[in-house]
Order: structure tokens, then sequence, then C-alpha cells
């Protein structure tokens, strides 16, 4: 009887492993949190998640022998997915922040953009003096959603699941502008007829890849890759694929 136990036991685990039971983790594997609704950053094309954090976390992970599955979720979710160690990072072009430093920990800043204010062409919008008394359109929980929230009240902003959804408002008349990360915002006004991005924008904010603060050694192993990557001129070659000047 003995016997058969362990014979089924064994059978148990090794068809646990085989199947990787309940989720076990694969340390070979980093699992990516993000919201693939950020293009150039993060964005499908044809059911498969590209851009830019894509590209350079796959250069990450060849540098220290790991592969990358991303998983998309809302991007509310993103920075929580990575304080609970639900994934292994976030990554969606996510900006460093003092109050997401009491949640994470941040690799080195890969790069650095501005929050840009998109608006109908030619209409009432040129500075950003204008934006008062205004309904600004942002993507919940960003950056964007913050700081104008702060300079102009609860109030004065709708909050969207996405940057396409604002901007689907902004088209309707529903708010006045949408304030949104600069290289995307460039990306929403290519694929959406009479808007455009006024000149005037927010301070520059650098983006960094997150961890579950515990998890020292993978940090240290993705900040030693991306100093190579950025010194070698990897990063600047993926920017310069997605980002046309
Ligand atoms: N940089 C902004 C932030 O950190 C927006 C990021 C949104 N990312 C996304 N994949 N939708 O809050």
């Amino acid at each position: 009887m003995k016997k058969i136990i362990s014979i089924a036991l064994v059978l148990v685990m090794a068809a646990c492993m085989f199947a990787s039971c309940g989720g076990a983790k694969d340390d070979n594997v980093i699992t990516m949190a993000t919201s693939a609704d950020f293009p150039p950053y993060e964005y499908y094309e044809n059911d498969k998640i590209v851009g830019i954090d894509i590209e350079i976390m796959e250069a990450v992970c060849a540098k220290i022998g790991m592969t990358l599955q991303p998983e998309d979720m809302s991007f509310d979710s993103v920075i929580g997915a990575a304080q609970t160690g639900k994934a292994d990072i976030a990554m969606s072009g996510i900006t460093i922040t003092e109050d997401r430093k009491n949640m994470v920990n941040f690799t080195i800043p890969y790069t650095s953009t501005a929050q840009s204010i998109i608006v109908v062409k030619d209409g009432a919008i040129t500075t950003k003096a204008d934006l008062e008394g205004k309904k600004i359109g942002v993507q919940i929980n960003t950056t964007g959603d913050t700081q104008v929230t702060e300079e102009f009240g609860d109030e004065a902003v709708d909050r969207y699941q996405n940057g396409a959804l604002a901007v689907e408002s902004l088209k309707n008349g529903k708010v006045d502008c949408v304030v949104i990360d600069g290289e995307v915002a460039k990306a929403l006004v290519a694929s959406n007829e009479g808007l455009e991005i006024i000149a005037d924008a927010y301070s520059i904010e650098e983006y960094a890849i997150a961890l579950k603060k515990d998890n020292t050694e993978l940090l240290e192993k993705i900040n030693g890759a991306l100093e190579e990557l950025l010194a070698d001129g990897t990063i600047d070659a993926i920017m310069d694929k997605y980002i046309e000047e």
C-alpha cells in the first residue's frame, strides 16, 4: 500500500512539474506586468505584444539568460503586480515617482519623456494656461492623472482605462484635451484625424522597471544589463526603430 502511495505521489509530482503545477515559478522566465495600450512602448500587433519596452526587456533577458513572458493587464494593476511579486517585473512606460518608490524598487532609468497635451486642431487651447476651467482626459493612475489633478482639481479630470478611450472622448467633445506621455501622444495623434499636440508640455519624467522590494538580486542583474545596453547604443537603436524625430 505504502509503495502504491509513493508511486502515485511521484506520478503527481512529475505531472505537476510537466504542467508547471499551480503556476510554479520557472526560474528562467521573467514575467512582465504591462498594459499593452501604450504605443510605441507596448501595444498589440497581430495578437502579439510588441514595442520599445518589450524589445528592451528582451535584450536584457538575452544578457542575463532568461526568457520574457509579458502579461497584459490594465495600467491600474501593473505596479501592484510587481509590488506583490505576482509578476517578476512591471515595465509599462512607468515613470519613477516618490510615491511609487514606497511600493516598489526601480531600476536605473532607461529613457525619459514629458507629458504632452493633445487638443482638437485649431481649438481654444493653445497653451497650458488655457487648461484652466477645462475638462482634461487622462489614463487612470498615471502621472498625467496625478499632475493635472494636483494642478486643476479632481472635478477637472476625466479618467479613462487607456489613452485611446480618452482620445475618443476628446473627439466626441466630452473632454477638452488629453494629457498623456509624449511619444504616446504622438502615436495617438498620428492615428486620429483632426488632433494636435500643443507646444507646452510638462516636466521630464524618467521611465524605469519596477520590482518587488525584496527582489534585489534580479534588480542588480537587470541594472547591469541596462547599463551595458545604454552604453553600447542598443537602447538608442530600439528607440530609433519606433520613434521618428
Ligand atoms: N508614464 C506614466 C506613468 O508612469 C504613464 C504610463 C502608462 N503606461 C501604460 N502602459 N499605459 O504613470
